[in-house]
């Protein structure tokens, strides 16, 4: 007998380590994680299987196929944006060839064991391109149809993605005699920026906001890589996996689409500096832009329109920017760091 299980790639990564804890600890689901590093020892013991192993290894997919009933997939394995512009062939490998695999593991495992495969992809607000800062200023709230011109190879792959999923649940094979549905039930989220209290990111264009409050806290000196006046919408990482989870657990009639933009704040560099600063009055947080990164930043929206989230499947942070620092961000970077002297006494 098969297990049932669900899926997570990319499962050592920052947004792995948070989902991996919320289904230990409030579903209780048979989780095998997959990632081509170890898991921590923490997450390994939280999952039913930990397999180190890479998404292009199709044998690999075939062996998981065969040992498991997988019934969801969080395909969060990719390289993410600043690392792909310095590889982007190995990054479309990765990010589109990656995802197509899964895609195929999900439509077989939904053709043997007779049931709905769900597949959540986080995509990312780097789909969008804005042309330049004007733009960018006089654009308030982007919705999920506007600018679609990333920049950036990740922006790309995870644009084409999306539309790979929908093929997958809407439209796979349609001309085939035998047309029946693929059974893979396709749902997307583009996340802002995530910053999380217990992992710091990596590889990513948004990382200087972590960076930033992470330095902070151990009173390391740090010099931001965008300037002061630098806008993009973040999101705690606790509300990054509440999206996950509830829509993955919508009822499929209420999608009114397959990809979702959903946001939380969207706070200047400079705004991040101030909240660190007062947090951690011995910081030390330089702005020392990067100009081509900075340029990826700004094709990226200061806000996006969340609305459609909100009607079909209840979307809500439950952090805005007050919450995010002062209950969840400040407190647990701060024990992270505690017993380095690094904490501010107040
Ligand atoms: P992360 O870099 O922390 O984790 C990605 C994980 O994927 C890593 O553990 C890495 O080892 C693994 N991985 C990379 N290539 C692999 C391969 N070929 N086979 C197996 N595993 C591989 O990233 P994250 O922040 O956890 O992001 C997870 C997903 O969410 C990614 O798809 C990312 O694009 C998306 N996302 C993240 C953010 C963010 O701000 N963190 C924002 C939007 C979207
Ligand atoms: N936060 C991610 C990055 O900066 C975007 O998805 O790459």
């Amino acid at each position: 007998m098969r297990k049932p299980v669900t899926l997570i790639t990319g499962a050592n990564g920052e947004i792995g380590h948070g989902l991996i804890d919320y289904f230990a600890e409030q579903t209780h689901q048979e989780v095998v994680g997959l990632d081509l590093k170890p898991l921590d020892k923490k997450l390994r013991a939280r999952c039913s299987a930990a397999i180190v192993g890479d998404i292009l290894d199709e044998n690999l997919l075939q062996r998981l196929v065969s040992e498991y009933e997988i019934h969801a997939v969080y395909h969060l394995a990719a390289l993410l944006s600043t690392r792909a512009e310095y590889t982007p062939d190995t990054a479309h490998r990765v990010n589109v060839d990656g995802t197509l695999n899964l895609l195929k593991l999900a439509l077989e495992q939904a053709r043997w064991h007779g049931n709905p495969v769900k597949f959540l992809f986080p995509s990312s607000i780097a789909v969008y391109g804005l042309p330049d800062l004007a733009v960018k200023r006089e654009t308030e709230r982007i919705r999920e149809i506007d600018w679609n011109f990333p920049t950036t190879m990740y922006g790309c792959n995870k644009l084409y993605c999306e539309q790979l999923g929908r093929y997958f649940t809407l439209h796979y094979r349609q001309l085939s005699a035998e047309r029946v549905t693929s059974g893979v039930d396709f749902r997307a989220i583009r996340l802002p920026g995530l910053i999380s209290a217990d992992t710091l990111p990596s590889g990513g264009t948004s990382d200087y906001a972590s960076e930033m409050i992470h330095a902070g806290a151990q009173g390391r000196p740090y010099a931001c890589f965008v300037s002061a006046e630098a806008r993009i919408p973040f999101m705690a990482m606790p509300d990054a996996i509440k999206a996950l989870v509830v829509l993955a657990a919508a009822p499929v009639e209420n999608l009114t689409q397959r990809v979702y933009n959903i946001t939380a704040f969207s706070p200047s560099a400079g705004e991040i500096r101030d909240r660190v600063m007062a947090a951690f009055p011995a910081a030390e947080i330089t702005f020392e832009p990067d100009a081509p990164r900075e340029a990826i930043v700004n094709t990226w929206p200061a806000d996006v329109d969340d609305s459609p989230a909100r009607v079909d499947w209840g979307w809500q942070p439950d952090y805005d920017i007050d919450r995010a620092f002062d209950e969840y961000l400040i407190p647990g970077i701060s024990r992270l760091y505690r017993g380095a002297g690094s904490e501010t006494e107040t």
